[in-house]
Parts: structure tokens; C-alpha cells; sequence
């Protein structure tokens, strides 16, 4: 019995997907407790592809509840899509899927918002994923929001409805030329959706304790990444939610001292979607190459990966942050045939010379990286290798170094898109 944690260690992609849907098969109980459908988690079971969004990876097991917390938040036309994707394809999704009445619900007003905001912003553009994330969080925090729980209450969903889009419909029209948005019809498509998301509805933070209670393995499934985090991450270019490790306790209602473990996430590169600073990002034919390899496509929006070498500032920032006690890296099978690898050790600041990561964006955009780390490569193809003996030496040389340098163990190497492609030298549970 234990809890353990999932979080990206750097921007996003970084294959958690896939580990989750690993472990999962060790756990009872796979919670999701923040993001939206921004996510993209792909996992590939004997060959078949499945893209999971909001839904946790665990759905993908029979026998395990897969829990949407209060600390997401939920489109709920494209939640039902994937709903259906899943039934479609043979995958139950029923008592095994508990949506909190808690978390916060995307309107089609949040959508434009987003797009009209990008726009705006032009050339400081934060390049999110259109999906009305940032606009419906900070309606959470300006505490206009309208949650799930809403929709089970057709006369109070109603009354918020109307008194959001009396400023909406102005701010849309008078300050961005759009479009206005009708009541009536926001009312009655969103009452269909509270139809079939009903029996989905439930308490989220006591299904979770409970489990706790009785023992049960729950894995908590964080979506975005470290520095994408609302707090700790490359503010503003950023999402709007506590991608961190931190973020369970608020996003599900669980105590701290109930969280057991905190993996992190890494990738054996580095990569970022959307705008902001990225000191190590490659533009050579070595990072083109990594793009390629990696098959760096966003499985959101599809958007190219911006790729790079290794951040270990950034990794160790992101160990602190989160209080990882384990480290599974991911994609180390994407490194094969490089003839070096690099790791970045420190920043150098006009001139100055940083070894912690910077808590401004400002000053990170400036930082270049100091690569005191050179390694050889390996020319052995490692794709699906299951033992870490059968790793090349320069392989395990690689992992040697990114364990030295962030002090904590790697306890899993993902060497592979498959489920079974995967190395465990440490069970997580
Ligand atoms: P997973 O869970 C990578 C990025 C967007 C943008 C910024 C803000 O698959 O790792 P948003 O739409 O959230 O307001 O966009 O965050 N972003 C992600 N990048 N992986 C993700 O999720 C992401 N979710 C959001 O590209 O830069
Ligand atoms: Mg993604």
C-alpha cells in the first residue's frame, strides 16, 4: 500500500502516458489533479495507439477507478468524446471513472477567450493549446467559475451562466470583435451534457482518502510539466495550473504526509511546445534529428517540438521543487547514433555564471547554456531493451551522470513507446 506521485520534470511530453498506464497495473486508483484536455498522454498497448486528454491513463486497465479532480478542469463535450473513443474501442468506462463535482468546468466562452487573448498578445504570445485553459482557471480564481457540481443544479448553473456572459458577451464584442455567445443555447447544450456526465459525478477527495484508508496503491497522474507550472515554471509561459507535485494536495484534497513517493518524469532530451525560454533548445540538424527520431509532434495540436539537449539546471530545480525520490527517463532509445551527448551544467547571465535555475523568465531568456559536460555516444540501438545490463556502457554512463548530478536514482528506463519496452531497477510500489 502506498501513494506515489507522476510529475513532469521539464516542459510537458515527456512520456508520462505511458509510465502511468506502467504502474498502473500496480495500482488500484489513478487520479488526475490538474489540467485540462490540454494534456496529451499517448499510450501504446501491442500496437494500438490511444490518446488520452483528460481521461487518466489508468482507464486503460479493467478493475482500476480513474479519478478527474477538483483541480482540473472540464470541457465537457470533448470529455465525452474521448468517453466515447474509449467505449468504441472496447474500453469500459463506467463505475470506473469518477468526475469531481469540484473541478471547474470550460465554457465555449473560455475558448474564445484564449484565441481572442493570443491574438492580442501578438509577438508575446504564450502559444497554448486553444483550449480555454487559462480563461477558465482564472475565473476559478476571480470565483466566477461554474463548476461540474453546477450541472446537477439546472437554476443555479443557469443564474451563473447569465451573469458571466453579461461581461463576456461585452469584452468579446466591444474589446476583441467577436461574436456574442446566447444563454439559451450555452443552457441547453450543457444540460445534455449534465445528462450523460451525471453518473460519472461523485466526491473525489473522499474516494481518494479512502482508498488511502484502506490500504489501496494510488498513483497520481500530473499532466504539463515543472516549468509549465503556474507557480514554479517559466511564468507567464506557462499553464494555468500546479503542474508540480504540490499541486494533489489542493487539485484532490489529500494531506502531504499521504503522499508517499514523488516521481519525476524525465525525458533523455529536452523539449517544449509553444513560445518561451528554452536555453539548451537545438536549432542544428542534431535537434531536427531528435525532432524526427522522437516523433516530436504535439499530440494535442499537433504543433512540431522545439528539441535540446539535456537541462541539468533545469533538473535540479525540478527535483527540488517536487521533492522527487525517483527519476524515470524516458525515450533514452530516441539517443542512439549521436556521436556526443551534452549535458548543461550551469547558465551563463551576461556573464555571470548560474548554477541554480532562475525564478524569472526574464533573466532566462538571457541565460546560454555552459555544457562542462561532454559524453561519447552509443551507436547500438536500444529499443525495447528490457535489461539495464544490455544498456551500451555509454548509455549507462549517461544515466550514471544524470543520477550523480541530481542526486537521485533512476529508477525506471523507458526504452520504448510499448507498455513492455520498460527497464524497472526500482519498484515505485
Ligand atoms: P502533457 O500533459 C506540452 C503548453 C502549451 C503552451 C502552454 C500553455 O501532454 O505533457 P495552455 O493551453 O495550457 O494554456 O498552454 O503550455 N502545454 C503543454 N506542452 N505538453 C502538455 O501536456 C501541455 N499542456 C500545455 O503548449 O506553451
Ligand atoms: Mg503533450
Amino acid at each position: 500500500m502506498s501513494s506515489l506521485v507522476i510529475t513532469g520534470a521539464q516542459w510537458g511530453d515527456e512520456g508520462k502516458g505511458k509510465i502511468v498506464d506502467v504502474l498502473t497495473e500496480r495500482a488500484d486508483v489513478v487520479a488526475r489533479y490538474q489540467g485540462g484536455h490540454n494534456a496529451g498522454h499517448t499510450v501504446v498497448i501491442k500496437d494500438e495507439q490511444f490518446i488520452l486528454h483528460l481521461v487518466p491513463s489508468g482507464i486503460l486497465h479493467k478493475g482500476k477507478l480513474s479519478i478527474i479532480g477538483n483541480g482540473t478542469v472540464v470541457e465537457p463535450k470533448s470529455l465525452l468524446i474521448e468517453i466515447d473513443g474509449l467505449l468504441e474501442r472496447g474500453i469500459p468506462v463506467g463505475d470506473n471513472l469518477l468526475l469531481s463535482r469540484g473541478a471547474h468546468l470550460i465554457m465555449p466562452y473560455h475558448i474564445a477567450l484564449d484565441g481572442a487573448g493570443e491574438k492580442r498578445r501578438g509577438n508575446s504570445k504564450i502559444g497554448t493549446t486553444g483550449r480555454g485553459i487559462g480563461p477558465a482557471y482564472a475565473d476559478k480564481i476571480a470565483r466566477h467559475g461554474i463548476t461540474v457540481g453546477d450541472l446537477e443544479h439546472p437554476a443555479i448553473f443557469r443564474q451563473k451562466l447569465e451573469t458571466n456572459l453579461s461581461t463576456v458577451n461585452e469584452l468579446i464584442t466591444k474589446i476583441y470583435g467577436g461574436e456574442t455567445f446566447d444563454a439559451d443555447a450555452i443552457y441547453d447544450e450543457f444540460m445534455a451534457y449534465a445528462e450523460r456526465l451525471k453518473p460519472f459525478m461523485g466526491e473525489a477527495s473522499l474516494a481518494v482518502n479512502n482508498a488511502i484508508d484502506e490500504g489501496k496503491s494510488v498513483l497520481f497522474e500530473g499532466a504539463q510539466g515543472t516549468l509549465l507550472d503556474i507557480d514554479h515554471g517559466t511564468y507567464p509561459f506557462v499553464t494555468s495550473s500546479n503542474a508540480t507535485s504540490g499541486g494533489v494536495c489542493t487539485g484532490l484534497g489529500v494531506g502531504p504526509a499521504k503522499i508517499n513517493k514523488a516521481l519525476g518524469i524525465v525525458k533523455a532530451y529536452t523539449t517544449r511546445v509553444g513560445e518561451g525560454p528554452f536555453p539548451t533548445e537545438l536549432f542544428d540538424e542534431v535537434g531536427k534529428g531528435l525532432q524526427e527520431r522522437g516523433a516530436e509532434f504535439g499530440a494535442t495540436t499537433g504543433r512540431p517540438r522545439r528539441c535540446g539537449w539535456l537541462d541539468m539546471v533545469a533538473l535540479r530545480y525540478a527535483v527540488r521543487v517536487n521533492g522527487f525520490t525517483g527519476i524515470v527517463l524516458t525515450k533514452i532509445d530516441i539517443l542512439s547514433g549521436l556521436d556526443e551527448l551534452k549535458l548543461c551544467t550551469a547558465y551563463d547571465f551576461e556573464g555571470q555564471r548560474l548554477t541554480e535555475f532562475p525564478s524569472s523568465a526574464a533573466i532566462l531568456e538571457k541565460c546560454k547554456p555552459v555544457y562542462e559536460k561532454t559524453m561519447p555516444g552509443w551507436k547500438e540501438s536500444t529499443a525495447g531493451t528490457t535489461e539495464y545490463d544490455k544498456l551500451p556502457e555509454g548509455a549507462r554512463n549517461y544515466i550514471a551522470a544524470i543520477e550523480d548530478i541530481l542526486g537521485v536514482g533512476v529508477d525506471i528506463v523507458s526504452t520504448g513507446q510499448r507498455r513492455d519496452e520498460i527497464i524497472i531497477r526500482n519498484e515505485p510500489f
